[in-house]
């Protein structure tokens, strides 16, 4: 973690603003004449200028945006309005028709608190008539925060609302110099209030899609635009020269690595064996080929991270290709679905050995992806059936109430919710 020094020419307060009540009292009216001008306008899902705001649009693309860019959205948001334009649609939606729609977004947790909110928010519709009306009322939907219940308030029902989301906390603590570790409750809690503080009573939607997009588009992560900052004048980040020291963020401690092997099953026809993921876990209720997780990796291996072998020799790894990797036995058991288990116990019945490779070859080095909570390395691994073992393990898996389909590559990518991390391996 930085430490910063405290800001200097600043005598700091018994509150604890730092800048003048003037400054406060102008943040709103300079902001606001700002995103006048310069901000964006156009983005399907804005709601603060329409007499009768949306707010299904509203907590819709706020869902989509946390976490993701505006212009990752667009295209999913448009795909999610024409397939489901009101949120009785998507509650009615099956699961697998949500997960194909949310497909390629990640963090699929939330895909899931989606459509479990729009069930939710159904069936407050049902029993009261409309949408919820309050914060707490929005909070108590699924995958709905503090600040996108305030962005909901504020700019799907035009009524009061405060938000304090990733952008607006990068702001704020440039702008007073906040120099508490924002993963800190003390922190939240402070910038919270000064975000209250800020947000005008009337025109609180105006105010914070201001924010967003001074955020997103000026007060960027690694190259504010201070020059054309309307806060500039009483930014006290700027006036130190340290804009890019705030926020303070404790540094997590590095994501664990599990290792796995993605089972290409195909049978006579060329087709591959998907299975439909449970619905609690990784990828849940996406569908993915069959992993087997590999237990008690430590040591070094070899891992592909761009494709920079072009040589068709196989590769033996140097020492500075390869990867200290920590062991990180307790996952294993746990990640492996039953299904998984049917198909490990069956190949191994059968002594159908998954073509293995050696883990210095760099040729054959795992695909990493990167999830919330640790890295995975994935090696593809291929074994062919014949038409009577294909039937055998479908019959199995089957009869295990397991969901499964033989498509080729291109028929699922095409028809079936993909993780990215499967698609990588297909590509
Ligand atoms: N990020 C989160 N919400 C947003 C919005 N409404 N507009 C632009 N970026 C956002
Ligand atoms: Fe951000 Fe620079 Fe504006 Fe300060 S002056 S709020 S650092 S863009």
């Amino acid at each position: 973690m930085t430490q910063l020094t405290p800001p200097i020419n600043i005598t700091t307060i018994e509150n604890n603003f730092t800048q003048s009540s003037t400054s406060h009292d102008s943040f709103a009216p300079r902001l606001l004449a700002w995103f006048a001008d310069n901000g964006r306008h156009d983005l399907p899902w804005q709601q603060h200028q329409t007499d009768t705001p949306n707010p299904y649009i509203v907590w819709l693309s706020e869902v989509m945006l946390q976490q993701t860019q505006v212009t990752t959205v667009l295209p999913y948001f448009a795909r999610f309005m024409a397939s489901f334009p009101a949120v009785q649609d998507l509650a009615a939606a099956e699961w697998d028709t949500v997960a194909e729609h949310w497909a390629g977004l990640g963090y699929y947790a939330r895909a899931r608190n989606l459509h479990k909110g729009a069930k939710q928010l159904a069936e407050v519709i049902d029993e009261i008539g409309e949408y919820p009306t309050t914060l707490k009322g929005w909070e108590a939907i699924s995958g709905v925060g503090p600040s996108t219940a305030g962005a909901i308030m504020a700019m799907g029902l035009h009524r009061y609302g405060v938000i304090c989301d990733g952008n607006v906390k990068r702001v704020l603590t440039r702008w007073a110099a906040i120099d508490g570790d924002i993963t800190k409750s003390a922190t939240n809690k402070e910038l919270w209030a000064l975000a209250e503080r800020l947000t005008p009573r009337e025109q609180s939607g105006l105010f914070a899609q201001a924010m967003m997009d001074m955020g997103a588009t000026l007060c960027t992560r690694s190259k504010p635009a201070c020059l054309l900052c309307p806060l500039q004048d009483d930014c006290l980040a700027h006036a130190q020269g340290r804009e890019t020291d705030y926020p303070v963020k404790a540094k997590k401690p590095p994501k664990p690595s599990k290792f796995s092997n993605a089972l290409l099953i195909k049978n006579a026809d060329d087709e591959i064996l998907w299975l439909q993921r449970p619905d609690n876990g990784i990828w849940g209720g996406l569908w993915s080929l069959p992993l087997e997780f590999i237990e008690k990796i430590s040591g070094k291996v070899a891992v592909k991270d761009t494709d920079k072998n072009t040589n068709k020799e196989p590769i033996v790894a140097t020492d500075n290709q390869l990867l200290e990797v920590a062991s990180n036995e307790k996952v294993y058991e746990t990640e492996f679905t039953t299904a998984e288990q049917i198909i490990h116990e069956w190949l191994d019945k059968n002594k159908l050995v998954t073509k293995s490779v050696s883990n210095t070859l760099l040729d054959d080095a795992p695909i990493k992806h990167s999830l919330t909570h640790f890295h995975w390395y994935l090696t593809p691994q291929s074994v062919t059936l014949n038409d009577k073992q294909a039937t055998e393990i479908s019959e199995a898996l089957q009869s295990a109430q397991i969901n499964i389909n033989w498509l080729n590559a291109d028929d699922a990518q095409a028809t079936l919710g993909l993780p990215r991390a499967m698609v990588k391996i297909l590509e």
